[in-house]
């Protein structure tokens, strides 16, 4: 699907445990200018719900699992994320609903701009639009 993809990250594994380590521009496809974590999500809670007007940004599931629906105006994707070594990378002008977090569910992400309720499309009818203008042009 457009401005979405699966990374796929090394991990360093030995007796001790294992290691995973991000870089910008490296194994995360953009600057990071921002980290932040969602973590404790009942079970039956359903967030996200927006769009990202030109963020960038990938997700961990550092711990338990999660699944996440990606769509646009014409497609749907559910990816589930339930490991320390892979990330969904979403660009911009993708819808996401985030649901069914595991109990001990940690997702991770990180994003390529700070904080900016402006970036943010939060009605479908405002998204729809806007999202088949954006990707006529892809
Ligand atoms: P929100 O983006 O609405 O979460 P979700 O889409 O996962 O349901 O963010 C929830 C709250 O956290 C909202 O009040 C804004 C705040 N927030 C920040 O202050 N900084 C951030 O980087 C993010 C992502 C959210």
């Amino acid at each position: 699907m457009i401005n979405i993809g699966l990374l796929e990250f090394k991990h360093y594994t030995d007796e001790y445990g294992s290691l995973v380590a991000l870089e910008e521009n490296n194994n995360i496809p953009f600057d990071i200018k921002r980290v932040y974590y969602i973590y404790g999500v009942l079970t039956n809670v359903r967030r996200g719900f927006h769009s990202h007007k030109a963020l960038d940004q990938a997700l961990i599931c550092v711990k338990g699992s999660v699944k996440i629906l990606v769509k646009t105006h014409t497609e749907e994707e559910i990816y589930t994320l339930n490991s320390p070594t892979e990330a969904l990378y979403i660009g911009p002008m993708i819808w996401r609903e985030m649901y069914d977090f595991s109990e001990d569910a940690v997702l991770l992400v990180l994003a390529s701009e700070k904080y900016d309720e402006a970036d943010y499309i939060r009605k479908w009818e405002v998204y729809y639009p806007l999202a088949v203008d954006y990707f006529s042009k892809k």
